[in-house]
């Protein structure tokens, strides 16, 4: 268990063991890889971030998670696999997430990307993304790199 601030120095509590927080998360996020590359979107207000967003109602979090990055990037994921859940204790209130590992098969153009402007592929993710006015506040905080050294040790990443 790791507690940490984030970008707006709420507390977020984050772990890899089996859904800690919450069995039924309405929260996923999704840390996507595609013909080798990380695959991102471009959120129209927070700029780039790997995809995600909210559990409907009668959707499991992994549904949303797979549903999420195709409506954000038009990816079709191969593979998806629970890597962690975290807690987030915001002004606005509480959330728990869900965090997400997926492989990608291929990627649909589509007419609309919701509320982001597509997909974003890249080789490597910035050292100093935490810096980088083009990315997300979601990107800013521990989780990224503490669920980077998880999904980098699974025996299928390429
Ligand atoms: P909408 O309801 O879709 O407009 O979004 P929202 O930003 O108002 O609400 P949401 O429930 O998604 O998030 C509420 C607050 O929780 C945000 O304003 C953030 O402060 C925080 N939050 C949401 N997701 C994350 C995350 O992935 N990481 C961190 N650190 N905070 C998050």
């Amino acid at each position: 268990m790791k507690v940490f601030k984030d970008y707006y120095n709420n507390e977020v509590t984050l772990s890899f063991d089996d859904h800690p927080f919450s069995k039924k998360p309405k929260h996923v996020w999704v840390i996507c890889r595609y013909d080798n590359k990380w695959l991102l979107t471009h959120h129209k207000d927070r700029g780039i971030e790997f995809p995600g967003g909210k559990v409907e109602e009668g959707e499991t979090a992994e549904e949303a998670a797979v549903r999420e990055v195709q409506e954000e990037t038009g990816g079709h994921c191969e593979t998806i696999d629970y890597i962690g859940q975290y807690y987030v204790d915001g002004k606005a209130g509480k959330i728990v997430k869900n965090v997400y590992y997926a492989e990608v098969k291929y990627l649909e153009k589509q007419s609309s990307y919701f509320e982001t402007y597509g997909p974003v592929l890249l080789d490597k993710l910035p050292v100093h993304v935490a810096s980088d006015a083009a990315f997300s506040f979601m990107m800013k905080d521990e989780v990224l790199p503490s669920s980077l050294e998880i999904i980098e040790e699974l025996p299928f990443f390429r």
